[in-house]
């Protein structure tokens, strides 16, 4: 008897615009690992971001910066291995591509070429233009990133909201625009006030997936750990925890730990 194989649409950047033209949200969360993309695909994301972010959560730097290309292709080639049928986006990480356009050309051309993911994402507007528009030009699917760019931290100085102030949101604005012109196929809003996110959703024609932008965007993405309670120790008002598994993980190492102690771990069943 053949096993019916499980039907479903590989999720393109032509169907993130058309989910965005229904109304459909989309749902996208961050993978670093084979294991963890596995799951995430096949609870039916949408969009996987391999994001800058596992120089936080993985490797435990207190910044994005420090994470290099190499890292990165290393993270998204293991969560390609796993994905069936989310769109992959990978981080162009901090200082390869802000040089110059030819530099950020290479550095995406390493990442499609040697991890097999489906896109970019850059962080910036009108000031990495160039570079995004050498990449649209060998092919390679661009996701924009404005309001807070976590690469841009020591500018800023902190994680607070951004685009608070009226020339700020009018210049977030004319860039979410200008990425949309350049060829962009979607646009992450980061920590902004949620009225700014819902303008830009509806001024621009391409999807545009907020953190910390409230609901009137296209779309959600939180970074995994977060969601799943690993980390314990950010606590974004924007957060929602849907699983405790920094307790669940701690518990059943203490159980390992006494059964091991006690003599109890392993039972005669669970020998040679
Ligand atoms: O690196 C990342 O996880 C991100 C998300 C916060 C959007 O860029």
């Amino acid at each position: 008897m053949s096993v019916a194989k499980k039907e479903f649409k590989k999720v393109t950047t032509h169907v993130l615009l058309e989910m965005k033209r229904k109304g459909e949200k989309i749902s996208m969360l961050t993978a670093y690992d084979y294991t963890m993309a596995k799951i995430v695909d096949g609870a039916g994301i949408d969009v996987i971001l391999v994001g800058d972010s596992a120089s936080n959560v993985m490797a435990g730097h207190e910044t994005t910066l420090p994470i290099t290309l190499d890292q990165m292709i290393y993270h998204a080639s293991s969560v390609i291995r796993a994905v069936d049928r989310a769109l992959v986006v990978v981080d162009l990480p901090f200082g390869s591509y802000q040089g110059n356009s030819k530099e950020a050309l290479n550095s995406a051309i390493r990442i499609m070429k040697e991890s097999g993911a489906h896109s970019v994402k850059l962080e910036g507007g009108r000031e990495i233009r160039e570079s995004i528009a050498r990449i649209l030009t060998a092919g390679i699917p661009v996701m924009g990133h404005l309001g807070l760019t976590p690469q841009s931290i020591y500018k800023f100085g902190t994680y607070t909201v951004r685009a608070k102030e009226e020339d700020e949101a009018e210049r977030l604005v004319e860039d979410a625009k200008l990425l949309e012109e350049s060829g962009c196929f979607a646009i992450v809003l980061e920590k902004i006030p949620a009225s700014l996110a819902t303008r830009v959703a509806k001024e621009v024609s391409i999807p545009v997936i907020g953190i910390g932008a409230g609901g009137g965007v296209d779309g959600q993405v939180l970074v995994v750990h977060d969601m799943l309670g690993l980390t314990t120790e950010f606590s974004p008002r924007f957060l929602r925890r849907y699983a405790n598994l920094h307790e669940t993980i701690t518990t059943a190492v203490a159980g390992y730990i006494s059964d091991v102690k006690s003599k109890d771990f392993p039972s005669s069943n669970e020998q040679y």
